[in-house]
């Protein structure tokens, strides 16, 4: 089993496994050789040759334990035929949002539309560097891609007032994604993926009594959905204020955690695997700081299941040395 599988699976302690959030992608020089040769990021994801080749790269570099296939979490609007670009300096932005369109379409018209991602999750897992490593595929938890299909591009740091005006609407949005994201799930697993991660970046922007409507219960059906495919899930609730509610009722098999947890706390809170946690920003910094506070969280979860991860995605202007020193920590650990 993978070092990875082994934390979640066994909850091993005496192992260390590392892999970062966004470790395909624009901090790499390699990676930013292929973008400026395919200015359209949704077509690059659908080139299954290209999107399996970003997946790899970071393992050509770095010992990394897990190989996350080189897609986007709004892959799954694109599939229900909302317009998804990718702008640059500015990020995502969506088109109109048609429910009745969506209401009409067939998972084999979904499917097909995002057919190379699977593809692509079949290479990179029968692709001998992945060896004894965990492909992981993933989805955006149902809040967060609503956010992104209703408000059609990222919300930044809170939500438009009348963003909740139209209950029909979010309601009939949030089932078709719980059909959707099943399909994609499934599709992923059936390619290779071992193990699934849902992203819910926004769940930080919901008050308290939203999220069981918004985030609990659409993510927990999720949850017992995978769980019943035999593959272990991690969420990812960025910002949330209670980490240990949400995984008493979400029920992950582990629980990805932002910079902004304090690892002493969570570490006496929380009992499942734990995985994440160093702040992205401290990869810009320098070595000595970078090794003092991958220690920090090293020594605090030594007795407890633990992978590294950053807080969030490393960032753009990150130096890939430092990402290479901080994976030689966690293994010389
Ligand atoms: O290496 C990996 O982690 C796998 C690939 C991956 C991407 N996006 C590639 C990508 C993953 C797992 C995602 C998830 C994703 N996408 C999330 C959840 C995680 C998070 O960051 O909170 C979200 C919210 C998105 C939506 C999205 N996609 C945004 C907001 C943006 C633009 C800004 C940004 O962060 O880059 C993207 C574009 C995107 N997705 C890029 C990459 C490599 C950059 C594309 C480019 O311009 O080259």
């Amino acid at each position: 089993m993978s070092p990875i599988n082994e934390v979640i699976i066994n909850k091993k302690t005496s192992i260390n496994p590392i892999w970062i959030m966004r470790q395909a992608g624009r901090y790499l020089p390699e990676f930013r050789e292929i973008r400026k040769q395919n200015p359209n990021f949704i077509k690059l994801c659908l080139n299954e040759n290209l999107s399996s080749e970003i997946t790899l790269q970071p393992l050509r570099r770095f010992e990394l334990d897990a190989a996350i296939i080189f897609s986007d979490i709004l892959m799954l609007p694109y599939g229900l035929n909302q317009k998804v670009e990718f702008k640059k300096d500015f990020g995502p932005l969506l088109g109109e949002l048609n429910i009745n369109e969506i209401s009409k379409l067939d998972e084999i018209d979904f499917v097909e539309k995002i057919y190379p991602v699977y593809k692509a999750i079949n290479l990179v897992k029968n692709n001998q560097l992945t060896n004894n490593k965990s492909t992981i595929g993933f989805v955006g938890a149902p809040w967060t891609l609503m956010v992104y299909m209703i408000n059609k591009q990222s919300p930044k740091l809170k939500l438009k007032d009348d963003f909740f005006k139209d209950d029909f609407l979010i309601n009939r949005v949030l089932i078709f994604l719980e059909k959707f994201l099943k399909v994609h799930i499934k599709n992923q697993i059936e390619s290779g993926a071992e193990v699934i991660q849902i992203f819910d970046s926004w769940a930080g922007l919901l008050e308290e009594k939203d999220l069981p409507n918004y985030v609990y219960i659409p993510t927990l059906n999720l949850v017992e959905f995978i769980k019943r495919l035999g593959i272990p899930v991690i969420c990812f609730p960025r910002g949330i204020k209670n980490y240990k509610n949400y995984c008493e009722i979400v029920k992950p098999d582990a629980i990805c955690i932002d910079y902004e947890v304090d690892p002493r706390k969570i570490r006496k809170e929380i009992k499942i695997p734990i995985q994440g946690g160093l702040d992205p920003k401290i990869l810009l910094t320098n070595k000595e700081n970078l090794k003092k506070q991958t220690k920090k969280y090293l020594d605090i979860f030594k007795d407890h299941p633990y992978i590294f991860n950053l807080g969030h995605g490393v960032l753009p202007e990150t130096n890939p040395n430092m990402v290479d020193y901080l994976v030689k920590l966690v293994k010389d650990y």
